[in-house]
């Protein structure tokens, strides 16, 4: 883009409905947040179990700050490979029933370098055509050849794996799809991988502390499957890790270059971390009553105009269609002070713009109550 063109390209995402913008938290992330100076009933963020502003995940943070500093100074093959980060590592492979795993310093990061590690291009990616921006990225800047099949089509990826050539194959997807809620069938593409000799990429990003995402698998867990999970999500810190066989983890220190050539995380988001996974134990009541609010949610929508997607995650869209009238719809949530993005391309293909209601365990029936309250007061006008 030249430097005099960005001013009416802005114009024209204007026009469309398809300029973001952002608008500034104050205090804590949570169910009830500031923004832009006002308060707002959200149902917005990825905190799924309610816990980015827990006050124990806190204090593990300050202590580790205390104890440790706030800077890892270095990248993780330098001097910034600290014992939190090496304990958590062992913790999170342990959670997930792999043999090892890495952190990385975010999701994205993970995804383009695990893929960049494993192929080139010779080989051949296999991807959902709703997985995760991240995900396609780094297909691409791997330089494999990108084959995208429908939406959970498995024959049409089978059809895919059966006509390849490629030296290395990757199947990648979403386990829960981020702008749909819908659900991967991973035992499937288990066997699919299995079948066609090729790695099988799971990102559970929306998944990982809210499901189950591995089961029913094999026990013990295949070499050939490679799990990511974000921990700024449900976990609510910051951060991502891949779990796998010893060798691939080893082979990922070795190569991939989105943790080779970086800082490591300061260490007390190790700890935080080990903090958040420690209530998510202590509490399994917060994912148990995240999902008694799905159930409330979607027996509510019943009566209204609009039909939400069929999602049984926290992730539950409501479609609208037209980018405008999402817009509109999210406009006149947030006059009624409630939180909720519209969704618009190229996020989401062309006519199916939607609010994305999520939902955290912090929010009470009586919140799920007032969101359908007020659609129906919008429906109504
Ligand atoms: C499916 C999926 N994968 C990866 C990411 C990237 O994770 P992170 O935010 O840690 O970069 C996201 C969202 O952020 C996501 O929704």
């Amino acid at each position: 883009m030249l430097p005099h063109r960005l001013q009416s390209a802005l114009s024209d995402l204007d026009r469309l409905g398809l300029r973001r913008c952002r608008r500034v938290l104050d205090g804590v992330q949570g169910v009830r947040v500031t923004l832009d100076g006002r308060e707002y009933l959200s149902f917005s963020s990825n905190d799924y179990l309610g816990l980015a502003g827990h006050p124990d995940i806190a204090m593990a943070a300050r202590a580790a700050v205390a104890e440790f500093g706030v800077g890892a100074g270095a990248a993780h093959l330098l001097t910034g490979h600290h014992r939190l980060h090496h304990e958590l590592e062992s913790e999170l492979a342990g959670l997930v029933g792999l043999p090892a795993a890495l952190l990385f310093s975010s999701g994205y990061m993970a995804n383009l370098g695990v893929v960049q590690a494993l192929l080139d291009r010779h080989g051949e990616v296999f991807e959902d055509r709703l997985n995760h921006a991240s995900l396609v990225d780094a297909a691409l800047l791997s330089r494999a050849k990108l084959s995208r099949y429908p939406h959970l089509d498995l024959a049409a990826l089978e059809r895919q794996l059966a006509n390849s050539a490629a030296r290395t194959k990757l199947i990648a997807t979403d386990t829960v799809f981020s702008m749909d809620g819908d659900q991967a069938c991973v035992a499937e593409l288990l066997v699919l991988a299995e079948r066609y000799d090729a790695w099988l990429y799971l990102d559970d990003a929306h998944g990982f502390g809210v499901l189950e995402s591995l089961a029913p698998s094999p026990s013990p867990l295949p070499p050939r499957l490679i799990y990511m999970a974000t921990l700024g999500k449900a976990v609510g810190v910051s951060g991502a890790f891949v779990a796998g066989s010893g060798e691939l983890i080893e082979w990922l220190v070795n190569k991939a270059r989105t943790y080779v050539y970086t800082t490591a995380q300061p260490p007390l988001l190790a700890a935080a971390v080990r903090a958040s996974l420690k209530l998510q134990a202590a509490e399994p009541w917060r994912r148990r009553h995240l999902i008694d609010l799905v159930g409330r949610l979607r027996a509510g929508m019943a009566d209204l105009p609009w039909a939400l997607f069929d999602s049984a995650t926290p992730i539950q869209p409501l479609l609208v269609g037209d980018a405008q009238a999402a817009l509109a719809l999210a406009e006149g949530l947030r006059q009624r002070g409630i939180l909720i993005p519209a969704i618009r391309p190229p996020t989401v293909p062309a006519g199916t713009a939607r609010l994305r209601i999520s939902l955290s365990a912090s929010h009470s029936f009586e919140d799920v109550e007032t969101l359908l309250a007020s659609l129906r007061a919008l429906a109504a006008s």
